[in-house]
């Protein structure tokens, strides 16, 4: 079946975009296209409207990422049903996502990037790249990729069970 996986972060226009556009070409590039349908959303609504952040772009573009996503605010009421997977960047968007969730059910949709990491296992979060240079994004595209590699493992991992 379809896993629906919703990427979270603070503003929706640097991580969770960047994680959204990594998976879809990952997705592809493994014959999982079917698999997973990939989706972001951002803890605040600050950039609702606007096409992702421009250092972001440019440094994924470099990868052969093509940022599409146009920023919106998680809506937990719509959300939570919506989607199988809703993955948070950091500790706080989990503990935002966590606040927000209504039952056990919606709880246990809830994960965090950085435990999908294995070259990154270890570090906590993908950090906030949006107030440092362009080393913080280069970083942030190293952790998206190595968690979202994690993460489609286990999906195609659950696929063969016929889940
Ligand atoms: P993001 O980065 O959560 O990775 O999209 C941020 C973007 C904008 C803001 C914070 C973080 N902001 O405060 O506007």
């Amino acid at each position: 079946m379809r896993k629906r996986v919703l990427f979270v972060c603070l503003g929706n226009i640097c991580r969770s975009p960047g994680a959204e556009a990594i998976m879809r070409r990952r997705a592809g590039e493994r014959g999982a296209a079917d698999l997973v349908y990939a989706d972001s959303a951002g803890i605040g609504g600050w950039h609702a409207g606007e096409t992702a952040d421009k250092r972001m772009m440019a440094h994924a573009a470099r990868r052969g990422y093509e940022l599409t996503h146009r920023a919106r605010k998680f809506y937990p009421d719509a959300d939570f049903g919506a989607f199988d997977l809703i993955v948070g960047m950091d500790d706080g968007n989990v503990r935002d996502l966590l606040a927000m969730a209504a039952t056990e059910e919606e709880r246990g949709k809830v994960r965090k990037m950085t435990d999908f990491c294995r070259r990154f296992a270890g570090r906590n979060g993908v950090p906030d790249p949006y107030y440092g240079g362009a080393e913080g994004f280069e970083l942030v595209l190293d952790m998206l990729e190595d968690a979202v590699d994690g993460l489609l493992d286990q999906l195609l991992e659950d696929g063969k069970g016929g889940e």
